[in-house]
C-alpha cells in the first residue's frame, strides 16, 4: 500500500536540469528562488534559469487557496514587452520545483543604481521610468496586478534598457484577488489601502511605481525607511517628503507626476499608469528639445554645426503605448515650468530607432542642478 502511495506519479512532467542545462554559476539568490547563468542545451542559447524555492512558493500559494492563482510560470508565459524579460518556457525539475528559463540580462540591478545614483543613473533615469512605466502599463493591460514593483525587481541591460524581472507576486485583477487581506509585497513599496487591510486595485503598482521613481532621483523612500510593515504603518498617515525640497533641480511636471503616484487615496493618485507614464514622457520630449536646441544655439554662436534634433524613438511591440521620447537624460534638468507637451511626429510602425549620436549630447551640462 505504501509502495503504491509513494509510487504516484507526479502531476506534471519533470525535467532534470542538471542533463537540461549547463550551469555557469549563480546570479541571484531572491528571498523566494535561486537564479543561475546556463546554457539550454536543447536550444543552444544562453538563458537565466530561476528555480523557484518550494515551501515558500507552497506557502504563498496557500494564502491564496481556493482562487486558482496562477502560477509564476504562467503569468511570465503571458507577458510579452520589450521592458519585460522573456520567459522561453517553465516547467518542474525532478525534486518538483518550479522553473523559469528566461533571456539573460546582462546588465546591473536598478537598486544599485539608485544607490550609487552615478553618472548613468542621472543620465538616462527619465527614460528608466519611461520604460518601467510602459512595462508596468503592459502589465494591467494583461489584466494582472504586479504587487511588486520596486528597483529590485527591475534590471537594467547593457542596452540601457529597463526590464522588469520577477512575477512571483502577481496576482490576476479580479474581484478575489483585489479583496482586502492579504499583505503580500515588500514593506516600503506597499500602498497604503494594502498595508491597512482595504480593498485593493491596480492603482496599489501606481504607488509603488511612484515610489521607485521617488528613489531613482532622490536615493532615499518619501518616507524614513522602515523595514517592517508595523514600521510602515506608523509613517503612512503622514504626507510624503516632497520631493523638490531634496531635488531643488528636479523638472516640475515629472515632480507633479511623482508625488500624485505617492497619494495615500488611491481616488487621489493617478488612476491609471498610462496618465502617470504620459506626463513623464512630455517632460522627457520637451527637455530634450529644450537641450538640443540651446545645443544649437551655442553651435551656432561659436560657429560650429547645429546639432539636428532627434526624432522620438518609435516602439516595436505595442502600439497600443505611444512611442517613448528618445532620451539623453535631462535629470538635472532645472527647474522648468511644466511646457505644453511637445508634438511628437506619427511613429513609424515596425522601426525601432537606434540611438543617433546627439543622444549623447550632454544635457546634464546645459542645466545646473
Ligand atoms: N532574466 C535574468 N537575467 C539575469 N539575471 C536575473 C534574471 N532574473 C533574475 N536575475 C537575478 O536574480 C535575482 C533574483 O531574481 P528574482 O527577483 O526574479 O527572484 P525572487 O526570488 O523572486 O526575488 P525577491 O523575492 O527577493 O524579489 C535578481 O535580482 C537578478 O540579480
Ligand atoms: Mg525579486
Amino acid at each position: 500500500m505504501f509502495e503504491k502511495l509513494f509510487s504516484k506519479k507526479p502531476a506534471h512532467e519533470q525535467t532534470d536540469i542538471s542533463r537540461r542545462f549547463t550551469l555557469h554559476g549563480r546570479v541571484g539568490q531572491g528571498s523566494m528562488s535561486k537564479v543561475w547563468k546556463a546554457t539550454d542545451l536543447k536550444s543552444g542559447r544562453p538563458v537565466a534559469l530561476k528555480v523557484l524555492d518550494k515551501e515558500k512558493t507552497q506557502k504563498l500559494e496557500e494564502r491564496f487557496r481556493g482562487l486558482h492563482k496562477p502560477s509564476e510560470g504562467d503569468v511570465a508565459m503571458s507577458l510579452n514587452h520589450p521592458n519585460i524579460v522573456k520567459t522561453h518556457e517553465f516547467g518542474w525539475t525532478t525534486e518538483d520545483e518550479m522553473f523559469l528559463v528566461m533571456e539573460f540580462v546582462e546588465g546591473v540591478g536598478l537598486a544599485l543604481l539608485v544607490d550609487l545614483q552615478n553618472d548613468e543613473m542621472k543620465r538616462y533615469r527619465l527614460r528608466y521610468m519611461i520604460q518601467i512605466g510602459e512595462a508596468l502599463q503592459h502589465f494591467h493591460q494583461q489584466n494582472w496586478i504586479h504587487r511588486d514593483i520596486c528597483p529590485r525587481n527591475v534590471m537594467i541591460s547593457d542596452e540601457k534598457s529597463a526590464k522588469l524581472i520577477d512575477f512571483g507576486l502577481v496576482v490576476p485583477n479580479t474581484p478575489e484577488f483585489r479583496r482586502p487581506g492579504n499583505r503580500t509585497g515588500t514593506a516600503c513599496y506597499m500602498a497604503p489601502e494594502l498595508i491597512k487591510r482595504q480593498p485593493t486595485d491596480q492603482r496599489l503598482d501606481i504607488f509603488s511605481y511612484a515610489v521607485t521613481c521617488f528613489e531613482m532621483y532622490a536615493k532615499r523612500f518619501p518616507w524614513d525607511a522602515a523595514m517592517t510593515i508595523d514600521a510602515v504603518l506608523q509613517h503612512i498617515n503622514k504626507p510624503p517628503v516632497e520631493i523638490t525640497t531634496l531635488m531643488p533641480g528636479i523638472d516640475r511636471q515629472v515632480a507633479a507626476a511623482i508625488m500624485k503616484g505617492l497619494k495615500a487615496n488611491p481616488d487621489e493618485r493617478w488612476q491609471t499608469v498610462g496618465e502617470m507614464v504620459g506626463e513623464i514622457r512630455d517632460a522627457e520630449a520637451r527637455l530634450v528639445k529644450l537641450a538640443r536646441d540651446a545645443a544649437a544655439a551655442k553651435a551656432k554662436a561659436s560657429g560650429t554645426a547645429p546639432v539636428v534634433p532627434a526624432k522620438p524613438a518609435v516602439r516595436q511591440s505595442d502600439p497600443a503605448v505611444p512611442p517613448a521620447a528618445t532620451s539623453a537624460n535631462p535629470s538635472n534638468a532645472s527647474a522648468a515650468p511644466a511646457a505644453k507637451p511637445v508634438a511628437r511626429p506619427p511613429a513609424k510602425p515596425g522601426k525601432t530607432k537606434k540611438r543617433s549620436a546627439d543622444d549623447d549630447i550632454d544635457l546634464t551640462a546645459m542645466f545646473a542642478e
